[in-house]
């Protein structure tokens, strides 16, 4: 039997991971993930402060060791002095993915003018696609309802576990085999 997909969910937030706030993101991407995927998986979260170092040993840590075929990180993509989600993304990524940031910006412009301050991107880590998305918790599904249909194939395509998806909910896009 093939084993049970693995996803990675990483909360990015100093107040967060400080306790001082209860982390929304996490659950709303786990939430999002039980609503749109078909079939049994397995989520790996993580709650942890705006440090580049410290991101990227977890993507690297949820990639490498605990074999996640998708990470779906939350927060510190924007402008500020600690928004350092891309930049941590981009150290551990041998291949990056612009056009999922690309995709979900121009998504989200059509909800919130400051769609433009989210540097979110992706990218992939062996056979672990790593997606940002921004802290705010309703951007999750606006986010996710865009670039999700092309996942399941780029799991497909980096050697990952066959994604199935609820298809009155989402339905994943795989190109007819020529
Ligand atoms: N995208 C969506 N879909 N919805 C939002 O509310 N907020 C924006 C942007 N992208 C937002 C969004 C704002 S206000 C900021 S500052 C950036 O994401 C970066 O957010 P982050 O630093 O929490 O990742």
């Amino acid at each position: 039997m093939a084993p049970t997909p693995r996803i990675g969910v990483v909360t990015i937030s100093d107040r967060a991971s400080r306790g001082e706030y209860t982390d929304r993101g996490g659950p709303a991407i786990s939430a999002y993930l039980k609503e749109v995927l078909d079939g049994p998986f397995q989520t790996v979260p993580r709650v942890i402060p705006d440090e580049r170092a410290g991101i990227a040993s977890t993507l690297k840590e949820l990639a490498d060791e605990e074999g996640c075929c998708l990470v779906v990180t939350t927060g510190g993509t924007g402008p500020a002095v600690r928004d350092v989600t891309p930049e941590a993304t981009e150290d551990v990524c041998e291949k990056m993915m612009p056009g999922f940031g690309e995709l979900m910006r121009q998504t989200s412009l059509k909800v919130v003018p400051t769609a433009i301050l989210s540097r979110q991107t992706a990218g992939i880590r062996g056979h672990t696609l790593i997606v940002n998305l921004p802290g705010q918790p309703k951007a999750i599904a606006e986010c996710l309802d865009a670039v999700f249909p092309a996942i399941p194939y780029c799991v497909d395509l980096i050697g990952g576990p066959f994604l199935t998806t609820n298809e009155e909910r989402l339905v994943a896009f795989r190109p007819k085999k020529k």
